[in-house]
């Protein structure tokens, strides 16, 4: 069964219709990357596969269960006990160190108690390099550092599948670069991952790339498992770059 199906899902802003009958399916432990021009709709989709946004029509299946059925509060406990989020726009809080905010929301939700949490957020420090920042404010660190926060916060419960826009975005390309390994041990490890990017370098470490244009996902390229070992990504990047000139990129 897949992790994520979609079903004939349309997502309209007043009269612009941004998502146009989307058919998708994301698979347990797979790693996919959504590419296409700016405005194509890459976001809203994130956002409608997430439960983040209301969609127009069609139907959006998470571990088989429709979103659309769930009410306010069944979706927020979804969203956070199965789904972890690295959106741009949804900054850390000031005033608090990086550990309290990497515990902060599942705190609150009183899902677990404020030491397990600090332990586990230790263990995720550790394994993004950031443990020895654990009590700085967030104004204190560089970022990538606060990236790596915003890693350590969405696999704070051990989401089913990680959501991340752009999450590349903002760094330089050597922190960039070591996020996307991040991404790559924790997507080894088993948890799902679709982000939306621009990037191709970035693209470049999906097993599959959807390619949206116009509200509609256009093409697909299956690049397969990137596996570091292997040392296959320079392939990966050409086969990618090649694909995106022919769809217009
Ligand atoms: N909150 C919103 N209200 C109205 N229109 C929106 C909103 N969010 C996105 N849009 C529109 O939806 C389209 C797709 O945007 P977006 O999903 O952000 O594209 P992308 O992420 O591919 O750049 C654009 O035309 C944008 O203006
Ligand atoms: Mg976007």
């Amino acid at each position: 069964m897949p992790i994520l199906e979609t079903k004939g899902l349309n997502k309209e802003y007043a009269s612009n219709h941004v998502l146009k009958d989307i058919h998708l399916q994301i698979w347990p432990g797979e790693f996919v990357a959504v590419m296409g021009p700016s405005g194509s709709g890459k976001s809203t989709l994130l956002y409608s596969v997430s439960g983040m946004d209301k969609i127009s029509s069609g139907s959006v299946m998470f571990e088989g269960q429709e979103l659309t059925d769930l009410s306010e509060q069944e979706l927020a406990e979804l969203r956070l006990n199965r789904m972890g989020f690295i959106f741009q726009q949804m900054h850390l809080l000031k005033n608090l160190n990086i550990r309290d905010n990497i515990i902060l929301s599942t705190y609150l939700a009183k899902k677990s108690k404020r030491s397990s949490l600090n332990k586990r957020a230790n263990e995720l420090m550790k394994r993004t390099g950031i443990l020895a920042l654990a009590e700085r404010d967030i104004t204190q660190v560089s970022g990538g550092q606060l990236q790596r926060a915003a890693i350590c916060r969405a696999l704070i419960n051990e989401p089913a599948i990680i959501f991340g826009d752009e999450l590349t975005g903002a760094l330089n390309s050597k922190s960039a670069g070591e996020m996307m390994g991040i991404l790559n041990e924790i997507n080894s490890a088993g948890t799902a991952v679709l982000i939306a990017t621009h990037d191709a370098k970035v693209a470049a470490n999906a097993e599959r790339v959807m390619y949206m244009l116009d509200g509609n996902i256009t093409a697909q390229l299956h690049l397969g498992k990137y596996n570091e070992a292997m040392g296959n990504f320079r392939n990966r990047e050409e086969r990618l770059a090649a694909w995106l000139l022919k769809m217009g990129f």
